[in-house]
């Protein structure tokens, strides 16, 4: 049953090739100081940096410098962040990257007029902010996480091990994201392709959860197709600006709340997913992939029904003469053969992890209870094993 829900998204999207020129209309609505926040240099390379300098010199902005976002944010770098935009008085946080740009924005936007340390109140105590927010705003260049329209900030603490998201509400989701597709084709393939399997698990973990006949699956179908079908012209042709297009609009869609409404949801391959990364710093589609389909085939049996609707409905597996068993497995080996055509990595050895790792990964491991198996710790042991 669909059951009872709100829904309401405040993040005003501009998508397309000339959606850059709206940012002359959105910087009016700020004060003066502008946190410009970027990575580690690709912006300077293709370009973006200096059309966006531009605009905020045009509209009068003081440029406040916040380069070198990692990949994966670090609390370290959280805190300097937090002290760039107090001493500078900042009125706009302008994110300009993939989706560790947009986590960071937002991990900071909470934590500027907040006394305590950000990553003893979000990320182990999950308070959620008291205090003055500062806006932020998006300029996407990778498409995956979802980021640009959700409240989502994910942080990495080396020293304790742990890479934790927070979710944060409506407040914090960007006042406005700009979406170019043409801003992803300088992406390496590496990384293109860890964007779309991303997208990819979003949809699932909103999918594998629950039996009942609810439109957010049916939505999530069309999504899961649309991301497929579109990432095999994009390996072939990454100039394709039709499916580059496609990608960068499913990938808000996958995870800007719309396909969780009325549904449990799952989450545990980015509970493994994360958690493997914190240990490898490995790159956080790639991280999902190396777990997925161990865990898929584990958890299988306790949701048949939906790995059946999932075989038939996105990878138009021919049933005849097979058992739901039969048909269910054949979708996640259909599901496989896609990983190795986008060359996503299949093991967590793959990505650094050794097995001395294992009993660490397990212990950082968050257990959640929306899918179709709560899953013992040993079980856990038992799929990283797989995946390993
Ligand atoms: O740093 P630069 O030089 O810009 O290079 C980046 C980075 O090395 C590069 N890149 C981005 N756009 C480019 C480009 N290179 C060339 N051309 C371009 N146009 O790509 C690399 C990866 O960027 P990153 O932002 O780290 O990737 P992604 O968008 O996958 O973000 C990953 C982070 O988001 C979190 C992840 O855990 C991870 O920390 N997530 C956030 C979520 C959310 N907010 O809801 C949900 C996700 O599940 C995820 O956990
Ligand atoms: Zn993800």
């Amino acid at each position: 049953m669909l059951g009872n829900f709100t829904y309401h998204n405040p993040t005003k999207l501009y998508f397309g090739e000339n959606s850059l020129e709206y940012l002359n209309d959105e910087l009016k609505n700020y004060g003066k100081n502008v946190q410009l926040i970027y990575g580690g240099g690709s912006i300077k390379k293709n370009g973006i940096y200096d059309s966006i300098v531009e605009i905020l010199k045009a509209n009068g902005k003081n440029i406040i410098e916040d380069a070198g976002v990692m990949p994966n944010p670090t609390v370290e770098k959280l805190r300097e962040g937090v002290k760039t935009a107090r001493e500078n008085k900042v009125d706009l946080l302008l994110a300009v990257g993939g989706g560790s740009c947009c986590d960071y924005a937002k991990a900071v936007s909470v934590s500027v007029n907040c006394d305590d340390d950000p990553w003893e109140k979000y990320y182990i105590r999950f308070e959620e902010p008291d205090c003055e927010i500062i806006p932020v705003g998006c300029i996407l260049t990778m498409a995956g996480t979802g980021s640009e329209m959700n409240g989502g900030a994910v942080i990495t603490n080396h020293e304790q091990k742990l890479k934790i998201g927070h979710v944060f509400g409506d407040e914090v989701m960007p006042k406005f994201s700009i979406l170019n597709p043409k801003f992803t084709m300088s992406l390496p393939k590496r990384q293109m392709v860890a964007g779309i399997y991303d997208i990819f698990n979003h949809i699932c973990e909103q999918y594998f959860s629950g039996d009942d006949d609810n439109t957010s699956d049916y939505l999530a179908e069309a999504l899961m197709k649309s991301v497929i079908k579109s990432s095999l012209i994009a390996i072939e042709n990454p100039d394709d600006y039709e499916a580059r297009s496609n990608i960068m609009w499913t990938a808000t869609w996958a995870l800007n709340t719309l396909i969780s409404r009325g549904k449990d949801t799952d989450w545990m391959v980015h509970m493994l997913g994360q958690a493997a990364g914190a240990y490898t710093d490995a790159t956080h589609g790639m991280t999902l992939a190396a777990v997925s389909l161990p865990y898929y085939r584990y958890i299988m049996p306790y949701g048949l029904h939906k790995f059946v609707r999932f075989a038939k409905e996105v990878w138009n597996v021919d049933t005849n003469g097979k058992t739901d068993e039969e048909i269910a497995l054949a979708g996640l080996e259909a599901m496989k053969g896609w990983m190795q055509k986008l060359g996503v990595a299949l093991s967590l050895s793959e990505l650094g992890a050794t097995s001395d790792m294992l009993e660490g990964i397990a212990d950082a491991t968050i257990i959640l209870d929306g899918g179709y198996k709560v899953l013992t710790r040993e079980e856990v042991v038992k799929i990283l094993k797989e995946s390993l």
